[in-house]
């Protein structure tokens, strides 16, 4: 996709779609609508007026080719009741936009973008992100008729009258992360037969070596040299042997911090022997949606290369039952040490993100992320539009969300209250994997996960709501959404300015 300033609408190359943005009855640019106006002779306006067209957030008015100088065009609403105008308005508009061209099969597109939270750069990547995004779709097995032609993407966008130097910049960036969500997105729309874990490992070895990161993969014998119990018996159930995957992004020059990001890689959860019922395991092939991002954040970083040191890690396994699968009641040592009661099979992702987590410390990083599909209780707290954001270190929470909004991601923390830890006390063993009750479940996760941070600030990010959706709105399809590779990104270069 090419991208390019116009200086003003005499240069909109003919054949070119002109899109205007409108909030509500408003529009944004009202010098770029009056000179529309005129050339359409007042059509657009009337159109407006027949079809009560609002310019509310999603709606995208296609107006009919009139004239061989009128190109296509389209009215752009951005009204939306439920929260302030920000670049995420930009990216959710952009995203509608982007799916409707796409149907129009209209390759060439110049926008009059209105700029939001008085910087343009961001409104920018929104814009372009938003676009990459609602034109994204998952192919690979066919969803089309054999013989129909492939969806056209958008070749060419042009932007009216904004600065060449932010658009460049802004760019190099919109098309790394879009580059990187798409990347997330296939990961978690991939069946689990193709996608288990020795799979998943190759994949990203693939693409963190093709930008200059350090790739090493542990199997089972390699984890069992470690000490990594706990995560090793996640695996065992299933005839697809578990992985980890280290990738290590490291700057020219003397970085500025390090940083660990551990994602859990979950390639199916059937539940193992405390198995799912059938409807819960409908999407539990995305149950590696954290390692994804966390996988799709570090390619990112490898392509912009800010002076931050960051390791990545994916927990990668398979979680089924067999004669092998671990039993509620079975003990295993992490390799902090800990024992673990194994009281409930399918709370599988905080064992494998256990020994995750100590991994990544012991490598250097200083502060550490984590990110896991991992408590449906999230989603009966927050719903699938809104992720949990947990942390030992306040500071760092805040840093975290900071970047989070400015990547247009919607994270709410909950407290990890200490008192709560009693309900993970066990007989035999330092801990239990969960609960009696369905009590505060994903408070739970998180204070599970505290025991396994070797003393580092550390926030956790709880992705079961928005990590899947079930149908396409703005600039998400339905399936994976890559939820959360962006803030993961932004808050890496933001701990690089730092
Ligand atoms: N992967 C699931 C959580 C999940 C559920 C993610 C729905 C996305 C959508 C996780 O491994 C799990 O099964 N969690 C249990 C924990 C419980 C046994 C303590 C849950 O949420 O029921
Ligand atoms: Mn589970
Ligand atoms: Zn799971």
């Amino acid at each position: 996709m090419r991208v390019a300033v116009l200086r003003s609408l005499d240069e909109l190359p003919v054949g070119t779609a002109l899109a205007v943005f409108f909030d509500g009855g408003t529009p944004t640019h009202p010098d770029v609508w009056s000179v529309v106006q005129h050339r359409y002779q007042g059509g657009p306006g009337q159109l407006i007026e027949r079809r009560r067209w609002k310019g509310q957030l999603g709606d995208v008015l296609s107006v009919p080719w009139l004239g061989p100088e009128a190109g296509p065009l389209y009215l752009v609403g951005l009204r939306d009741e439920n929260h302030p105008m920000t670049s995420e308005t930009l990216r959710k508009a952009c995203g509608s936009l982007g799916r409707l061209l796409q149907v129009d099969r209209v390759d060439r597109v110049a926008l009059a973008l209105p700029v939001l939270e008085n910087d343009v750069g961001l409104s920018l990547r929104a814009a372009l992100e938003g676009l990459r995004l609602g034109q994204y779709s998952f192919r690979k097995y066919g969803t089309t008729e054999p013989g129909e032609p492939e969806p056209m993407g958008l070749e060419q966008v042009f932007f009216l009258d904004v600065p060449e130097a932010a658009l460049t910049s802004a760019v190099a960036v919109a098309a790394v992360v879009a580059d990187a969500v798409a990347l997330a997105r296939d990961l978690v729309n991939e069946p689990p037969a193709y996608l288990y874990p020795a799979r998943l490992a190759e994949i990203a070895a693939d693409y963190a070596s093709s930008v200059g990161l350090a790739v090493r993969i542990y199997d089972e014998v390699d984890l069992e040299a470690m000490g990594a119990q706990a995560f090793l018996s996640v695996g065992r159930g299933s005839e697809a042997p578990p992985r980890m995957v280290h990738l290590h992004y490291r700057p020219e020059g003397t970085p500025v911090g390090v940083l660990g990001l551990v994602g859990k890689g979950i390639t199916f959860d059937s539940g193992g022997l405390c198995l799912k019922q059938p409807a819960s395991m409908l999407d539990m092939k995305g149950d590696m949606a954290g390692a994804a991002a966390v996988l799709a954040a570090l390619w990112a970083v490898g392509r912009l290369k800010p002076p931050v040191e960051v390791h990545g890690v994916l927990c990668c396994a398979e979680n089924m039952p067999s004669g092998r699968a671990s039993r509620p009641g079975d003990v295993v040592r992490a390799m902090n040490g800990k024992t673990i009661e194994i009281t409930n099979t399918d709370a599988e992702g905080r064992l494998v993100l256990a020994d995750g987590l100590v991994f990544t410390a012991r490598q250097g990083a200083q502060k550490l992320v984590d990110v896991a599909t991992l408590t449906g209780a999230a989603t009966v707290a927050l719903g699938n539009q809104i992720a949990a954001v947990m942390s030992n270190d306040e500071a760092l929470q805040q840093a975290f969300l900071a970047s989070a909004r400015r990547a247009g991601e919607a994270f709410w923390p909950l407290p990890l209250e200490k008192d709560y830890k009693a309900l993970l006390k066990s007989d035999i063993a330092f801990i239990k994997n969960s609960a009696n009750s369905r009590e505060a479940g994903t408070i739970i996760g998180g204070l599970f996960l505290s025991e396994f941070t070797e003393g580092r600030p550390w926030v956790h990010l709880d992705i079961a709501g928005p990590f899947w959706a079930e149908k396409p709105a703005f600039y998400l399809a339905a399936g994976g959404t890559g939820f959360s590779t962006r803030s993961l990104i932004q808050f890496v270069l933001d701990q690089a300015e730092a």
